[in-house]
């Protein structure tokens, strides 16, 4: 199948919106393929911690993010062939790829990686510049946001699910702050693109937001069918 053929539903939007929980259960339902692109950056971030690198160098920093050595494997994420599935979600590790994802060389470093992604049958997509700048011919493009508490709430709750000690006023205050961050960077700002369309999640539940991205991914599909029979 060529490249612009191949099916791609990118969900972008801020931090804590419900992203990555929505894009698996969508890839698992279509049986396409998952990228968690906020993964990458946050893996840029753990390996620039254990080199003791410097924040500011950004040619090392792309260097880092070009040679990292990564194996997403069933929910597991490796790099240097160590489980890291956890360590990248610390906040502290979320803090820092979102300082390192304003650097353009570092974006830069990761778009063929995420663009390889890309295969048959199709690709469920998250990140903040998936629509934007990576698959900008993707097949739905969706901004997913929820109030800043309410993300708050969604954070601290998966965290301490996970055993990771949390606090709901020091998350509210990260997500504020990294919200400001993605959105007036230079480099692939957050933005809800005109071609995207908005699904505020404040008020869903999970199932009714799987059931909207995938009601409108059918509809795309049977308006292209109707138009490729013409
Ligand atoms: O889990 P959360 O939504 O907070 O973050 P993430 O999706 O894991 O991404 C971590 C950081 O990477 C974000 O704060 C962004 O600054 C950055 N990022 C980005 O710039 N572009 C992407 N496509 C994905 C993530």
């Amino acid at each position: 199948m060529p490249i612009h053929k191949i099916p791609v539903i990118a969900i972008d939007g801020p931090s804590a919106s419900g992203k990555g929980t929505i894009a698996q259960l969508v890839a698992k339902k279509l049986g396409f393929h998952y990228l968690d692109s906020g993964a990458l950056y946050r893996l840029v971030a753990l390996k620039t911690m254990q080199s003791h690198a410097n924040i500011h160098d950004t040619n090392l920093l792309a260097s880092i993010a070009r040679d990292l050595h990564v194996v997403f494997n069933q929910g597991e994420v490796y790099l240097d062939n160590q489980t890291v599935t956890d360590d990248i979600r610390a906040e502290q590790c979320g803090i820092l790829a979102s300082q390192l994802a304003a650097y353009p060389q570092v974006r830069e470093a990761l778009t063929e990686r995420q663009r390889a992604f890309c295969q048959p049958p199709g690709l469920v997509t998250d990140g903040r510049d998936m629509g934007s700048v990576i698959f900008p011919d993707a097949t739905l493009k969706i901004f997913l946001t929820a109030s800043a508490e309410t993300r708050a709430h969604r954070r601290y709750k998966q965290l301490i699910e996970k055993g990771i000690s949390a606090n709901i006023a020091d998350l509210l205050q990260d997500i504020q702050k990294r919200d400001e961050r993605d959105s007036h960077r230079s480099a692939a700002p957050l933005q809800q693109g005109a071609d995207a369309k908005l699904l505020d999640t404040t008020s869903l539940t999970i199932s009714q937001v799987q059931d909207t991205v995938l009601s409108w991914y059918n509809e795309i599909c049977a308006k292209n069918s109707g138009l490729n029979a013409k």
